[in-house]
């Protein structure tokens, strides 16, 4: 499975739900590259520049990262790509890697949010470094003993999140038919409470079957 949106969509906050469905590992780009930041490896020194201006990281890393990720032994009986693929070089290698293996997609969940509801939801963002739970001052508060902990993403700045959402339509938007034309994409509107939008989702993924 593979989640599609612009940066703010939620996917990483419907994520949460999915993997907990389906029992499969959350595999997100975004994450990953953070870590990689955090850790300070060579990939992480690399993509810190990148992440911070809102652009994107080049294909090369996040392709070598991604197809080694999904070789690992729980990625065997399924997982979800959250932020990857997101050019059309990169859906190009994932193709080809699922093609060597064997494997099929199963669908690729694209959630649609207009651009001017955006800002608000990424420069609201606040996240838990301990559980990693993604929170929202207005949308969806921490609860008291959970709330001095949270930080705040160094890209979730309104600059940064012009270059996001130009990178998203430049780059991304031109993979969507990529994947209509192959009969998996399953269009989900992420306007609406996190809850309505998991019944979309849920209702999207049922009429696959
Ligand atoms: P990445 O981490 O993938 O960020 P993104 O795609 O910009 O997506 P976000 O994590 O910002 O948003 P989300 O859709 O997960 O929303 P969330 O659920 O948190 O990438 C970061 C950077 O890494 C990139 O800019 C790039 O530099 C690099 N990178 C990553 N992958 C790459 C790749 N493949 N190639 C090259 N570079 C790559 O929700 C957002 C907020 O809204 C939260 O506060 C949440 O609580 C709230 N919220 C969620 N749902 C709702 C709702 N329904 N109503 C109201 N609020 C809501």
């Amino acid at each position: 499975m593979i989640l599609i949106g612009p940066p703010g969509a939620g996917k990483g906050t419907q994520a949460a739900f999915l993997v907990d469905t389906f029992r499969i590992p959350h595999i997100s780009s975004g994450d990953m590259l953070r870590a990689a930041v955090k850790e300070g490896s060579a990939l992480g020194k690399q993509a810190d520049d990148y992440m911070k201006k809102g652009a994107l990281v080049p294909d090369d890393l996040v392709i070598a990262m991604i197809i080694e990720r999904i070789g690992k032994p729980d990625a065997q009986s399924g997982f979800m790509l959250d932020g990857f693929p997101r050019t059309r070089p990169q859906a190009q290698a994932l193709d080809a890697a699922l093609t060597n293996a064997g494997v099929g997609l199963d669908v690729v969940l694209l959630i649609e949010v207009p651009d001017e509801l955006i800002l608000e939801r990424i420069t609201g963002r606040r996240s838990d470094p301990q559980t990693g739970a993604i929170y929202h001052v207005k949308f969806n508060p921490a609860p008291p003993d959970v709330a001095p902990r949270l930080v705040q993403r160094k890209d979730d700045t309104a600059e940064a999140v012009g270059a996001r959402l130009a990178k998203y339509h430049s780059e991304t938007t031109p993979i969507i038919p990529f994947y209509q034309q192959r009969g998996v994409l399953r269009r989900v509107d992420g306007v609406g409470t996190p809850a309505e939008v998991t019944a979309r989702i849920t209702s999207a993924l049922a009429d696959k079957s």
